[in-house]
């Protein structure tokens, strides 16, 4: 086995999508799951399957879990949700070389900074994806919505943008450096924390926010706090009110990931959301009550 290989932390659609377009690249990537689910996966010697623009496609990949580990991480990226990212990592820590990659692809910002801090001699990447991908069932995984990620260092003295080179050149996914990542992260939760919670709360599509009544009221309120942080932040992004109705309307029929964790009773990753923006506006004294009482009510709700 090769020192360099790519390990993938979590095989859910994210996980599945990595790890099968690092395989369609002729790499072997080693796919990390729970001790509890990996017996059942390894029994099963299921390949990986991945669709993708209609068509389809196998591979055998080697999984393994924290317990089963015999061999340096050099290159690891972390799909799992944001919520289970740092515990996740920390189950494979001793197996982490202590001048290791970590490509974290988490939506939402404030894991990636505790994991920045946790892993000080690592060089922790983070990456913004606008892939969609979802698992028709597990180690299945459908392609569904071709977009980009781009990644780029947590800190300013991580190392060169060409230890990423494989993940940028000749590989199936669309993936670009970026050298202001949190920018990007923050672009993308501004316009996920005005779209995402309000749909669970409502249980609604994303196009169904623009009724001209009461959820676009609320969605008017939320844009116009969200940008007061941005300004407050010194982060400058196209306008964010074309952006959220864009994205209204351009996945009308959509139900977003916040709203289908609701709809299935697990946690969502609200807190890294709309829980961030909360938390950097109480520090700057901007007042986001909007957001404060979208979250109050979502916890009324049961959706955490
Ligand atoms: N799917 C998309 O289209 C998409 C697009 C852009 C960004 N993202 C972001 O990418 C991240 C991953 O999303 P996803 O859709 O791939 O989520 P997902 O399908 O729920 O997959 C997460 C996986 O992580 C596993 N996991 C959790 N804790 C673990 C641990 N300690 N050790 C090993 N595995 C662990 C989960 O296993 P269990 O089921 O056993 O908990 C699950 O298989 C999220 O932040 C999401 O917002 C997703």
């Amino acid at each position: 086995m090769k020192s360099d290989n790519w390990y993938i932390l979590g095989a859910g659609s994210m996980g599945c999508l990595w790890a099968a377009s690092l395989c369609h690249k002729g790499e072997a990537p080693r796919l990390i799951l729970r001790d509890s689910n990996y017996q059942q996966l390894k029994e099963s010697h299921a390949p990986l399957k991945l669709t993708t623009a209609g068509q389809s496609f196998q591979y055998h990949v080697d999984v393994v879990s924290p317990e089963t580990l015999n061999a340096p991480i050099n290159r690891l990226i972390v799909c799992t949700k944001a919520q289970n990212a740092l515990e996740a990592i920390n189950s494979i820590k001793s197996h982490l070389t202590e001048s290791g990659q970590i490509l974290l692809l988490q939506n939402g910002m404030g894991s990636q900074q505790a994991i920045n801090e946790a892993f000080p001699t690592q060089s922790v990447w983070a990456g913004s994806s606008t892939d969609g991908a979802y698992l028709a069932a597990p180690f299945e995984v459908c392609h569904a919505g071709q977009g980009e990620t781009w990644i780029g260092p947590m800190t300013d003295n991580s190392v060169s943008v060409d230890r990423f080179n494989d993940l940028l050149s000749n590989f199936r996914l669309k993936v670009s450096p970026c050298d202001t990542i949190e920018q990007k992260l923050w672009e993308k939760l501004a316009i996920n924390c005005c779209i995402n919670g309000l749909t669970a709360l409502f249980n609604c599509r994303n196009g169904e926010l623009l009724d001209n009544g009461e959820k676009q009221a609320w969605l008017d309120l939320l844009m116009a706090e969200t940008c007061s942080v941005l300004t407050a932040l010194d982060i400058h992004t196209p306008s964010l009110k074309e952006r959220v109705y864009g994205v209204c309307q351009a996945t009308a029929n959509n139900i977003s990931s916040t709203c289908q964790d609701a709809r299935q009773g697990r946690a969502t990753e609200l807190p890294f959301i709309n829980g961030f923006l909360i938390n950097k506006a109480e520090n700057l004294s901007i007042p986001v009550n909007s957001h404060k009482q979208l979250m109050d009510q979502l916890r009324a709700s049961g959706i955490n």
